[in-house]
């Protein structure tokens, strides 16, 4: 099916419900992924039949050891890449199936993208990295500044607008990079080990911060990492490895709680990861 990025399409429709993963509704699934890297003689197959659902609202936390895939597989939800075979759907629709223009749609506008590190322009201020997908967008340079900084206040780098991303912490350039990938108002947010370069309490904050605008900007989340005590935070968590994604327990929500709490049945899964 082709998806339209006219007014009243799933890809932009502000309409349709976000967050609240309480009404079941699917937003992404991946149906038998496969990715097969070939170099000469040699084959490397990270993924090997990934099914994946994922509910509007939960966050998802993909744990598993280093070149086990992960961000194979979270560059093919995005989009940034294909698969060998079978396909990915949002909100009903095969990307597979989206003309380029819709394809290109949908890595900028339904998805914010954050990487491990963090890729800003150095020379340019910290609002002006964030206004950066609004002005590819075509938003006034003047608008953009504007919903920048208000981006920073979220991040709690109101103050910073005016600084050099060279200038900046890793941690407070991590939360620019955060800002960046949700200045469109994106549905998913998918963080490729988001706080892999950061020393324990910066990623913890940096995780609580992304926890914060996961639920007040009811966003759905993907994100990989390393570092279980931020994988047990998550609604879910998945381990990939040896090409197959398993679960690694559910997470209760409580809403009473900042973050979640896991079952202690997942928690043990993951204490025994290591
Ligand atoms: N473009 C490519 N060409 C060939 N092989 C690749 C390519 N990209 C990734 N790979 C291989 O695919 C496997 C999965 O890589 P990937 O980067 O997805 O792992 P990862 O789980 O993200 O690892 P890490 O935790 O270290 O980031 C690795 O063996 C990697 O060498
Ligand atoms: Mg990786």
């Amino acid at each position: 099916m082709q998806m339209q990025v006219t007014s009243g399409t799933a890809l932009l429709d502000d309409s349709l419900p976000k967050g609240a993963a309480t009404n079941n509704t699917e937003i992404l699934r991946a149906a038998n992924l496969r990715k097969v890297y070939r170099s000469g003689d040699q084959q490397i197959v990270p993924l090997d039949g990934i099914d994946l659902e994922v509910i509007r609202g939960e966050m998802i936390a993909i744990v598993g050891p280093s070149g086990a895939g992960k961000s194979t597989l979270l560059h093919l939800l995005a989009a940034l890449d294909t698969p060998t075979s079978g396909a990915v759907y949002f909100a009903g629709d095969s990307l597979h199936d989206l003309a380029e223009k819709n394809v290109a749609e949908y890595r900028n506008r339904a998805v914010g993208f954050v990487w491990q590190r963090h890729h800003l322009l150095p020379d340019f201020t910290a609002a002006e990295n964030v206004a950066m997908p609004l002005l590819v967008r075509g938003t006034s340079l003047a608008q953009a500044l504007r919903t920048a900084k208000d981006w920073l206040g979220e991040v709690g780098l109101a103050d910073r607008a005016g600084q050099r991303g060279g200038q900046l912490s890793g941690g407070e350039q991590q939360r620019v990079a955060i800002a960046r990938a949700l200045v469109n108002g994106p549905t998913l947010l998918i963080a490729d080990e988001p706080t892999g370069d950061l020393d324990q309490q910066s990623a913890e904050s940096v995780f609580e911060l992304m926890y914060r605008l996961h639920q007040s900007h009811r966003l759905t989340s993907i994100l990989a990492t390393h570092n279980n005590s931020l994988a047990r935070r998550a609604d879910r968590a998945l381990i990939l490895e040896h090409g197959k994604l398993t679960p690694a327990g559910v997470l209760l929500a409580q809403s009473a709680a900042p973050l979640g709490r896991m079952a202690d049945g997942a928690m043990q899964t993951l204490e025994d990861l290591g």
